[in-house]
């Protein structure tokens, strides 16, 4: 650069800066309610603000325990009449099952934009409120759920769940023409306007958000922009009109510990939401376990090494032995839904190389890779703390359990995408003994396979897990296939299995666990479910056909050696779910067992699930490629863009 075009950068950029400092102090922007507030007075607790216990001592918050109990009596018994009726239909009388009814929970795992369609297409499947699916027999089985557990993409689904109040799945995914304005897949994640024009405007808007945070004092990360994005298309306060304007929040503001309010979660008509997250032991780049989790009451660790909680209101704050530094230096406002969902999927350390700012692994040719540099680039000129891939949430429990707990001297937490260490599926949040669940459903989108299937490695990994470091703290597993090639060859990974079907009566060693895996059409047609983690646009027939094929197997179950859907499955999934409170066990759910429940000593095989595809087919060929053409015509401009942008960065850097 020659002298005058240097001194116009810096003046452009002197500028800018300018800019930057009146419009942060003067105008209230919207997206800043994304910043915490830190000095707030803390709750008068002598004891501190973490309770702490031990496996054997481990209870739910009182909170939680209320929530299911109130659940339980007051919606759930209703729903199970709903679901069951008499129960004739599979061979019980209603009035004998109801003395106690099985405690269930739902696990929806994650990776990105696939598993919340899979999850959405799976729970529209056997919600009551879809009346197809409740004459199919399977729609139901939400409603008598007490937990819904999530995580990474799973996350973003619950997230949009709870945060719009429980609608209706379809009107959530499509919106409904009046305050759900669908989940906007069309956009891209990371750059959303098709002609290039608008994303700058959509990434200020996302720093800006980010930097209220930074300029708080609170540490962010690339996590924080990373839930910000996810927000658009999940939260309630993006439309296709306001997309690219500061005119909302964007979702800014609301907090998980705020969903307590929501008038469905007020009169219990929602399972109790659970959020899982992996950690890394600060500072070390390396291990990772599926061991965080997060209620609307309480952000901790179940782990027998930490076992440890924060009332969720007050994360963000530092606590040594659960006490703040002193009686003002309390953080509120950090659990918003945005970075809890970002948490929950924050893979970048798988994604992102810290030491150039380079990210792999997305599109290069849509320019995602390019504008998640240019982000990480910006992030960089503002970040408070060493780590940039993780999400950093201030450490509460510092102090605590020294001697197990891996952080105990550090003063924050580096949180990871929830299925970080292969537990794609929020399971092990579930199987916590305190929580006491009889019943299991994993929802499991993992593309573990070549082409995108899931091989059981979610189940074997907390199986392992669960068996090793938790068996003191959580329930054991059932039995399942010893590993992922048992589960390729017995084919339960390619349809709905129940496993465990045969505890012991009374208090059951383990839960029954109701595994429905992402698997090809029934019928042999085309898969479109086995999509890619890093696919960030769906066109909106896309998206239909996504999530009609997941509700389609949801209601078909599977039909030995056919490609037709089985009539009895509905009522097979009644009878494994009602199946720990019947004494004796009807003819037809023996049937429907002997089909649906994975017997060690006589393993089914894959032999009876003939003629399906397997190979992803694009259902939409026609609609990427109108993106893709636009933007081979457009590449040039738009990398002129960002190169525009770094290059008055590297002035601003420069300057400073
Ligand atoms: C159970 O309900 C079904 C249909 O709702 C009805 O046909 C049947 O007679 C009932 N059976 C008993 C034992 O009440
Ligand atoms: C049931 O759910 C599917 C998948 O979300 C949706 O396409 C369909 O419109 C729903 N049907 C009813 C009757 O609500
Ligand atoms: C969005 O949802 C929040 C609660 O999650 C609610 O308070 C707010 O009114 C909703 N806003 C719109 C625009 O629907
Ligand atoms: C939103 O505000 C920020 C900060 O003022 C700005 O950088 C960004 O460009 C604005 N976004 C839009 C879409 O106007
Ligand atoms: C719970 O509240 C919602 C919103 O007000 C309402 O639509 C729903 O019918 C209520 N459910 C029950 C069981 O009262
Ligand atoms: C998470 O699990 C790992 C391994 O099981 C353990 O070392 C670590 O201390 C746990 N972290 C927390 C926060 O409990
Ligand atoms: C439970 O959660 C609530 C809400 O976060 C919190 O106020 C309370 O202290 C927690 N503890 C117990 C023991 O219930
Ligand atoms: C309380 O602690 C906070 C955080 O360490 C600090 O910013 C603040 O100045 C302290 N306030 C008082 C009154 O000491
Ligand atoms: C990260 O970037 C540095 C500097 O360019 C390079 O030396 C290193 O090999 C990169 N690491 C990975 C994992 O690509
Ligand atoms: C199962 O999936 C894992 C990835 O989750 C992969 O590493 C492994 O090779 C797969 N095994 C089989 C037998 O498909
Ligand atoms: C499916 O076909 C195989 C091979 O013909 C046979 O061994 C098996 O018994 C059949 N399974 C059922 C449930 O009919
Ligand atoms: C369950 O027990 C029955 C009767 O003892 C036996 O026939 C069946 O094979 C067992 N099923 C499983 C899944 O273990």
């Amino acid at each position: 650069m020659t002298s005058p075009d240097l001194i116009l950068t810096l003046q452009l950029a002197l500028q800018l800066i300018l800019t930057c400092i009146l419009s942060s102090t003067i105008a209230q922007n919207p997206v800043d309610n994304y910043a915490p507030t830190v000095n707030t007075n803390c709750p008068e607790a002598s004891a501190g603000l973490v309770r702490t216990f031990t496996p054997q001592t481990q209870a739910l918050n009182t909170s939680e325990a209320e929530y299911i109990l109130s659940r339980e009596s007051n919606v759930i018994s209703n729903a199970w009449f709903n679901w069951l009726g008499n129960a004739s239909d599979i061979g019980y009388n209603f009035q004998n099952l109801q003395d106690k009814f099985p405690r269930i929970g739902i696990a929806i795992g994650g990776e990105g934009y696939r598993t919340a369609q899979y999850g959405a297409g799976v729970l529209s499947g056997l919600d009551w409120r879809n009346t197809t699916a409740r004459d199919q027999g399977t729609g139901g089985l939400l409603q008598v759920a007490s937990y819904l557990a999530a995580s990474s993409g799973g996350s973003w689904l619950l997230g949009s769940l709870l945060m719009n109040d429980w609608p209706p799945l379809q009107e959530l995914v499509y919106g409904n023409g009046a305050e759900l304005s669908s989940w906007m897949l069309d956009l891209d994640l990371i750059v959303p306007s098709f002609d290039g024009s608008d994303n700058q405007a959509y990434w200020g808007s996302i720093l800006a958000s980010v930097e209220s945070k930074s300029n708080s004092g609170v540490p962010i990360s690339v996590t924080d922009i990373w839930g910000r994005m996810v927000s658009y298309h999940f939260l309630n306060e993006t439309t296709r009109d306001n997309f690219y304007t500061n005119d909302t929040s964007h979702g800014a503001g609301q907090l998980w510990s705020q969903i307590s309010l929501l008038s469905n979660f007020r009169n219990n008509t929602m399972p109790l939401p659970i959020v899982a997250a992996d950690s890394r032991q600060a500072g070390s780049g390396l291990t990772t376990a599926l061991n965080s989790t997060i209620t609307p009451f309480e952000f901790g660790s179940w782990d027998p090494g930490l076992s440890a909680m924060l009332p969720l209101q007050f994360a963000g704050t530092y606590l040594t032995n659960g006490l703040p530094a002193n009686a003002s230096a309390c953080v509120t406002g950090f659990d918003q839904a945005s970075f809890v969902m970002g948490t929950s999927s924050s893979f970048f350390n798988a994604v992102l190389n810290v030491t150039d700012g380079t990210s792999f692994g997305f599109n290069t040719d849509n320019g995602e890779e390019d504008g998640m540099n240019f982000l990480f680039s910006q992030l960089s000129l503002h970040a408070q703390s060493d780590t940039k891939d993780a999400a950093n949430w201030p450490n509460p429990f510092k102090g605590v359990n020294p001697a197990t707990f891996e952080d105990s001297s550090s003063d924050w937490l580096e949180l990871l995408d929830g299925g970080s260490n292969l537990e794609k599926t929020p399971l092990s949040s579930l199987l916590v003994k305190a929580r006491g669940l009889d019943v299991v459903v994993v929802i499991d989108g993992s593309a573990d396979d070549p082409n995108y299937w899931p091989n059981g490695t979610s189940l074997l990994t907390t199986f392992e897990r669960i068996s090793s470091v938790l068996s003191s703290s959580h329930q054991p597993m059932p039995p399942i296939p010893g590993n992922a090639a048992s589960f390729v060859s017995t084919g339960v990974n390619m349809r709905p299995t129940f496993f465990g079907c045969n505890a012991t009566q009374g208090q059951p060693e383990y839960p029954i666990i109701i595994y429905l895996p992402n698997a090809p059409p029934l019928d042999g047609s085309a898969p479109a479910t086995n999509t890619g983690n890093t696919q960030f646009s769906y066109t909106s027939m896309f998206t239909a056909v996504f999530i009609n094929q997941a509700f389609m197997n949801t209601l078909g179950g599977f039909k030995p050696n056919t490609t037709s859907p089985d009539p009895n499955w509905g009522q097979c999934l009644k009878c494994a779910a009602i199946d720990r409170t019947v004494h004796a066990r009807s003819d037809f759910c023996a049937q429907c067992f002997e089909q649906y429940c994975y017997d060690p000593a006589h393993p089914p095989s894959s032999a009876e699930l003939p003629d399906r595809q397997f190979s992803f087919v694009n259902p939409d060929p026609s609609g990427l490629d109108k993106v893709e053409q636009w933007l081979e015509s457009n590449k040039a401009t738009l990398a002129g863009c960002i190169v525009a942008i770094v290059l008055i960065i590297a002035g601003i850097v420069g300057f400073m």
